[in-house]
């Protein structure tokens, strides 16, 4: 069952029901100033740190679902309601929500009257803009009563909903004009406020939520919207919001505009206050009211969105014979990717925005999805993600967005951590051919005075593999590898204890974690990742350190069959007592999906990859994806951590983890199993799964992170009972890591070291398919001919007219159009 349509055309995705599944979001914003927002109009905003920043107020996991947001009431002659149904939840005539690129429309209509709001957040803005239009559709005239609703945060979002004791009392309002200013600790230690306004004049205000609402009402009937009036009230202390109140005649036809804007601002120090010492300085906000005050501005500033929209996502298009990989690939999966580069895992329904900040090995991912994108954005987040690194090649697992700097509290030693960033440097040179990062001078541990070169960091990176090495030769465990759920030094049994940072008193003295545990999973990445550091060696002219580093890639790859091949696929690991992890000979978790993948794509062993691919299409593989692992863990495991704490089915416990299916899409594509990697794309891919929206729950137009595997329920009884049930939408891995499954991968567009690599993968039944791909300042045309039906395979490629040979088209400084033409056979 679907609960809208993509309206491909005008990149957005149509929710027609305000009851989905589950609040169906979108995010507004991509520089400084953020905001999530539901098809209802739920979500709230912050500036650059949803925990340190936090400008509006959000109840999370509340009852019912989805509550504080920005609301805009209705009293039409009793009859009172929201644009966006909910939070009063009267019947609408009609709803509709457009989740657009950086943009959200929201229409409602009752008894004749409509309403229409528009939400977004302009470039460089430091505000949420809102233009609301207000249409009588009858034909009589409509007099009624209008209200607006936002309530303040106190800044640090975690404070804000412990600290009660304290914030009851400090909660500081300002009104003046329709602006109503939000400057809780501005008389003190803060010099930023934050301000909401209209551009039109009100017939009164509330800012103190009790006056508002109500203490016993809630956001459904507020007092005031049920009385009709409001309260003209002043918070002072407990809980600051801002209502404007407006009464409005319409004559038949007639429509009424209306922009609110709810921004942000910073002042200098000196500049905080008005003469009086007391009254905010109001000039930057005032800059800001004037500059999206009327309709004229607000269609300007959607223009301009609409603008940097069109040229992000005209970088790549692709013509495919299947309408919803066009859809994902220009559209939607291309938006997603920004979302994460500028998100990581901290806001969204599911992440709290309290809770992590910028993840090492998550935000080097992310760049591999939206590198092509903004190249520039990505080499200053390399190199803010570099600085964290320690010299010996560790790194810290996370670093805060304000700050950069590392979190000492998750601490370091997962050993994946130090890989990724080879990968993303590769990519982002790859991508734009700037080697001139290799020689940026990047700090260690944020201390200018150990700063070296980005390639001496690549350097220790790969390095930190090589010389952690445990007894079969493969690399250390540690804290846990990409999954954070093995942790095989942890044998924790104590309620509450992080699985990632507790330390075993058992390891305490070999530095916290144990030197016999082993991850094969880290030995395929490390033998996926390394040929891109040779390949930068070896451009470099650094002949026998490329040498050298081979070799131990090649050590790695003969340990991985002598040591972790389980005959069918790769093992998983060694755990801390020296016991296979992820065999045929295990009583559960037989199989794992993560090493799978880049044990492919690193080319280990011919026979071994088709051995692998079989095992994962008949263990792994089911309609809604492949699970992580097989059979699910049906007890506790001490011995590998968090993993076996969830029920069967769900998250790292044999749920379907989407990010690890793009590794195998990848490499089923590299094999040359076109038919086989497409199949497992469109069991994930969103647009696939809309049809079955209603078990799906989660939004159609994005990835989440997982989706309940085939024993989901069999911890109760009931296996199947939500298999194929996704969660955790938008923040996750999953897209840039199908990004560059579908685009790199399937369809093979591929940047390289050399130029633009082609070579698609695809399904045997295409005719081919057409894409065009800004790169490195030149529009490349290609049509891919498939007239033998084969899934693999250039047999020829001309390009501008003449016949090249492989599959990279040479790059040519200068050059502004290259047309390529492959056919495959
Ligand atoms: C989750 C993981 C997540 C980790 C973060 C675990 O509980 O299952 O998906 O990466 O917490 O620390
Ligand atoms: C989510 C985390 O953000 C990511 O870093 C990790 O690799 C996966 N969970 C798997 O545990």
């Amino acid at each position: 069952m679907k609960f809208g349509h993509f309206d491909d055309a005008n990149r957005e995705y149509v929710i027609e029901t305000p009851r989905t599944p589950y609040p169906w979001i979108n995010y507004l914003g991509t520089q400084g100033f953020f905001s999530l927002i539901s098809n209802t109009a739920g979500g709230y905003s912050f500036y650059k740190d949803a925990r340190l920043r936090r400008i509006t107020r959000y109840r999370y996991n509340n009852v019912p679902i989805d509550m504080g947001g920005r609301y805009f009431y209705i009293n039409d002659n009793g009859t009172i309601w929201n644009p966006g149904w909910s939070p009063v939840k009267t019947e609408l005539d009609a709803y509709e929500c457009r989740h657009g690129m950086g943009y959200t429309i929201i229409t409602g209509k009752k008894n004749d009257l409509k309403a229409q709001v528009t939400f977004f957040v302009p470039q460089d803005y430091d505000g949420e803009v809102q233009q609301v239009v207000l249409t009588n559709e009858g034909s009589a005239t409509k007099t009624f009563k209008f209200w607006s609703f936002a309530e303040w945060c106190l800044w640090d979002a975690q404070d804000d909903c412990t600290n009660f004791q304290r914030n009851f009392s400090t909660g500081r309002v300002e009104i003046k004009d329709s602006t109503i200013y939000h400057k809780t600790e501005y008389r003190d230690r803060r010099n930023h406020f934050a301000f909401y306004s209209v551009n039109d004049k009100i017939d009164g205000y509330d800012t103190d939520r009790d006056t508002f609402i109500g203490l016993y009402n809630g956001f459904h009937n507020p007092q005031q919207v049920l009385d009709g009036k409001c309260g003209n009230s002043l918070a002072d202390g407990w809980s600051p919001i801002a209502s404007h109140y407006k009464e409005i005649t319409l004559k038949a036809g007639e429509s009424k505009t209306l922009v609110f804007i709810l921004g942000y601002v910073e002042m200098p120090v000196e500049k905080k206050f008005e003469a009086d010492g007391k009254t905010i300085n109001k000039e930057k906000a005032l800059a800001m009211i004037e500059k999206y005050n009327t309709p004229e501005k607000f269609a300007a500033g959607m223009k301009e969105l609409r603008a940097y929209w069109d040229k992000l996502l005209g970088i790549l298009n692709v013509n495919t014979p299947e309408d919803k990989v066009n859809r994902m690939v220009n559209i939607w999966n291309q938006y997603q990717c920004m979302v994460t580069f500028n998100l990581s895992r901290s806001a969204s329904y599911f992440e709290s925005g309290i809770g992590r900040g910028m993840g090492f090995r998550d935000s080097n991912q992310d760049i591999l999805g939206f590198v092509h994108q903004i190249p520039d954005r990505a080499r200053e987040r390399l190199i803010d993600i570099a600085s964290t690194q320690l010299e010996d090649g560790g790194c810290y697992h996370q670093y805060q967005p304000l700050t950069k700097k590392g979190n000492a509290d998750i601490g370091g030693d997962f050993s994946d951590d130090p890989l990724w960033m080879i990968l993303s440097v590769s990519s982002y040179i790859k991508e734009t051919g700037d080697w001139s990062i290799l020689d940026a001078k990047v700090p260690y541990d944020n201390d200018e005075s150990k700063a070296k070169s980005m390639l001496d960091h690549l350097t220790v990176s790969f390095y930190h593999i090589v010389n952690n090495l445990g007894p079969h030769g493969l690399p250390l465990a540690m804290r846990a590898d990409w999954n954070d759920c093995i942790n095989l030094s942890c044998f924790s049994d104590t309620p509450g204890e992080s699985f990632q940072t507790y330390t075993n008193p058992k390891f305490k003295n070999e530095g916290g974690y144990s030197k016999i545990a082993e991850s094969v999973f880290v030995a395929a990445l490390f033998t996926y990742v390394g040929p891109n550091f040779v390949g930068i060696l070896n451009h470099l002219g650094k002949a026998d350190e490329a040498k050298k580093a081979q070799a131990e890639i090649d050590k790695m790859k003969k340990v991985m069959m002598d040591s972790a091949w389980d005959g069918n696929w790769f093992m998983r690991a060694y755990d801390a007592n020296g016991q296979k992890m992820g065999s045929k000979e295990c009583e559960e978790g037989q199989i794992f999906i993560e090493p799978q993948g880049f044990a492919i794509m690193s080319d280990i062993d011919k026979d071994a990859t088709k051995k692998t691919l079989a095992a994962i299409d008949e263990r792994l593989n089911t309609k809604h994806g492949l699970v992580l692992n097989n059979p699910a863990f049906s007890k506790y495991y001490v011995q590998y951590g968090e993993i076996s704490t969830y029920p069967g089915g769900y998250k790292e416990n044999a749920g379907i983890f989407t990010h690890n299916n793009a590794w195998i899409i990848c490499a089923a594509a590299y094999a040359g199993e076109g038919d086989q990697a497409f199949k497992y794309y469109s069991e994930i891919a969103p647009a696939y799964t809309e049809e079955t929206s209603d078990l799906h729950k989660t939004e159609p137009y994005v990835y989440g992170q997982m989706i309940g595997g085939k024993d989901a329920g069999s911890d109760i009884g009931q296996t199947g009972k939500n298999f194929g049930q996704g969660k955790n939408s938008w923040l996750t891995g999953t897209a840039a890591w199908n990004m560059v499954a579908i685009s790199q991968y399937i369809l093979g567009i591929q940047p390289d070291f050399d130029g633009l690599k082609v070579d698609p993968s695809i399904p045997a039944t295409w005719d081919g398919f057409t894409a065009t791909r800004l790169f490195r300042g030149a529009k490349y045309n290609i049509t891919i001919k498939n007239p033998s039906h084969v899934c693999k395979g250039v047999k020829s490629m001309v390009v501008d007219g003449a016949a090249v040979d492989g599959c990279v088209v040479p790059y040519v400084e200068g050059k502004k159009e290259v047309n390529v033409e492959i056919t495959l056979g």
